[in-house]
C-alpha cells in the first residue's frame, strides 16, 4: 500500500523506483491496512484509533449484580488482553470500575511496555490510593466541576488531571480525543465499564470492537450489559460491524470487528 500519510504521498515508492528497485503496490494490501489501522487513521484524519474491549458472558452481561467481574474471560482471552494492553498507548476506564474492580490495567507481557491509564472521572471521586494511579503512568480526565482540593492533592502524588471542556454532566470524549491526539497518543484500548462503553460508542469516537463472549452465564436485571445507556429504539439505528473476525481463545469466542 502507498504510505498514506499525505505528507509522503508515495515518495518512498517513487525513490526506489528512482534507485532501480521495482515496487508493487497493492499486493497484501488488507492485510497491510490491518497491521498500521491505527497509524492510518491518525495521519489521515489527526485523531486516536479506538478499541472497545469488553468480555461478557454468554447472556451479555460484564459483571455480576454486585459488580464482581473477575473472571468472566477465560486465561487465554485474558493473555490476549495483555498483548493489547502492549501494543496500544492508553487505556481508558470508567471511574466505577476502578471503584469496583481495584485494577492496574498494566501488561503481564515479558518485557512489554505499560500503557498510559486513562480515567475518567467527572468530579475526581477516586482513591489517592488506587492501583492504578500506583506506578505514577495514570491520568484523570475530569470535567470543569472538579473536586478542587482533590486535584491538587492528586497532583502532588504524581497524578496528571486533564480538564476537558464539558458541555455535559461527564467528561466529553470527542473533546478528549482532541487532547490526547495533541499529546500524541494515537492507539487506545477502552477498558469498559458499561457507562463509559456507551458513551463512547454515541460519541462515535470507537474503530473498533472486541468481544470475549465467554460460555457462562451470570443472569440477573441488575447485572450490568456490556453496553449500558438509553440503546436505540429502532432496530433500522442497529450499529452493524463490518469485517468481522471470529476465533476461539480457550473456551471463548473473540468477535472482531469495525464500525
Ligand atoms: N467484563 C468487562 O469487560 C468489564 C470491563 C470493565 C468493567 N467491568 C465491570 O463494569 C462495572 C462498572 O461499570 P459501570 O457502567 O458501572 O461504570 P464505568 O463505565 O466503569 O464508569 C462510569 C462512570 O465514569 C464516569 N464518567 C466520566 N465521564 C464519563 C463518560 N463520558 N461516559 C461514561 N462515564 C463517565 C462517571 O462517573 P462520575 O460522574 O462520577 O465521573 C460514570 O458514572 C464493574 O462492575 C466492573 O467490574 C466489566
Amino acid at each position: 500500500m502507498i504510505d498514506p500519510n499525505p505528507k509522503n504521498n508515495g515518495k518512498g515508492a517513487r525513490e526506489l523506483n528512482k534507485a532501480g528497485i521495482s515496487v508493487n503496490i497493492g499486493l497484501i494490501e488488507n492485510e497491510a491496512r490491518k497491521m498500521n489501522e491505527s497509524f492510518i487513521k491518525f495521519v489521515t484524519k489527526r485523531k486516536p484509533f479506538v478499541i472497545m474491549k469488553t468480555a461478557i458472558s454468554l447472556d451479555g452481561k460484564t459483571a455480576t449484580r454486585t459488580g464482581q467481574s473477575k473472571w468472566i474471560s477465560s486465561e487465554e482471552s485474558r493473555h490476549y488482553v495483555h498483548e493489547l494492553r502492549n501494543k496500544v498507548d492508553a487505556v481508558i476506564v470508567g471511574v466505577n470500575t476502578v471503584l469496583y474492580d481495584n485494577p492496574s490495567l498494566m501488561t503481564k507481557i515479558p518485557g512489554g511496555k505499560d500503557p498510559l491509564r486513562i480515567i475518567l472521572d467527572s468530579t475526581l471521586k477516586i482513591p489517592l490510593n488506587a492501583r492504578i494511579l500506583a506506578d505514577k503512568n495514570a491520568i484523570i480526565a475530569t470535567t470543569p466541576k472538579y473536586d478542587r482540593e482533590k486535584k491538587i492533592a492528586l497532583e502532588r502524588e504524581g497524578t496528571g488531571v486533564i480538564v476537558v471542556k464539558s458541555n455535559t454532566e461527564k467528561v466529553d470524549l470527542k473533546e478528549l480525543m482532541n487532547e490526547l491526539s495533541i499529546r500524541g497518543i494515537t492507539h487506545i484500548m477502552i477498558e469498559g465499564g458499561s457507562e463509559v462503553n456507551a458513551s463512547a460508542l454515541e460519541a462515535g469516537i470507537v474503530d473498533k470492537l472486541i468481544y470475549f463472549i465467554a460460555p457462562k452465564i451470570i443472569g440477573g436485571v441488575d447485572a450490568k450489559p456490556a453496553i449500558g445507556g438509553k440503546g436505540i429504539k429502532d432496530m433500522s439505528d442497529v450499529m452493524n460491524l463490518k469485517n468481522v473476525e471470529i476465533k476461539q481463545l480457550g473456551p471463548d469466542i473473540v468477535m472482531e470487528g469495525y464500525l
